[in-house]
């Protein structure tokens, strides 16, 4: 039997929720993936078998946020990951962003956010101020889903001397798990979209199933 996807969409209901989303599709100009990420599915990005093949420990050594450096998660959703590194670097400021308010009343609703002074949601209609103020922004998940000017408006966050780092499904890579291939990269076609944009692209060791790539403003 097919292994049900636990953090994404079946292919079925992808189409269902093509009419539903799809005025969001035009907006979207850019995204490999042409709808929004549904609220209704949110609960799959807390399930603990996501860390077998994202450990938080690996993302935030990748990561690898100077000292007091402020870190913004770009597209948080219900700040799974924002959450872990919060609590694993209390010296951060995370800033756990989306677009979405519904995935960021689910993020406040976790016990374990509340507890977390150093963690700070904010949705993008109200990031005015936070450009150029990141050391770092994480970017999991999420490359895939980003109009050109969501990913023009994630650069603008980064200080100059910055980095992202962008893990994101292998469209290449056989997995049970994530997005269909068509709306997922290649690390080489990743590289190649960010490199557009203005940077310049390290190309790490990947995960089981996701790329890693680590992006800085060219110089
Ligand atoms: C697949 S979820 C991944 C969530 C989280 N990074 C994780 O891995 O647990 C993608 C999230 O990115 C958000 N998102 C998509 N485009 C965005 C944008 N332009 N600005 C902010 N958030 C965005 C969606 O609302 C959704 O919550």
């Amino acid at each position: 039997m097919k292994p049900v996807p636990h953090d994404h969409l079946s292919s079925q209901q992808q189409s269902s929720s093509h009419g539903r989303l799809g005025h969001a599709r035009e907006a979207r100009s850019g995204a490999k993936q042409p709808e929004a990420f549904d609220p209704a599915r949110a609960a799959r990005l807390d399930d603990p078998r996501r860390f077998e093949y994202l450990p938080p420990a690996q993302i935030a050594a990748l990561l690898d946020a100077p000292k007091d450096a402020t870190v913004v998660d770009f597209g948080t959703g219900t700040g799974t990951f924002a959450i872990e590194l919060a609590g694993q670097r209390p010296d951060l400021t995370v800033i756990a962003l989306d677009e979405q308010p519904g995935m960021l009343e689910l993020l406040r609703s976790k016990p374990g956010a509340i507890q977390l002074k150093n963690l700070k949601p904010v949705l993008t209609d109200r990031m005015a101020g936070l450009e150029s103020g990141a050391e770092r922004i994480l970017a999991l998940n999420v490359l895939h889903e980003l109009s050109d000017a969501a990913l023009r408006q994630m650069i603008r966050l980064l200080k100059p001397e910055g980095a992202i780092l962008i893990v994101d499904w292998e469209a290449q890579a056989d997995r049970p798990v994530g997005p269909p291939k068509e709306h997922t990269y290649s690390a080489v076609e990743a590289q190649q979209r960010l490199e557009a944009f203005g940077l310049s692209v390290e190309v790490l060791k990947p995960l089981r199933y996701h790329f890693v790539l680590r992006a800085r403003p060219a110089a």
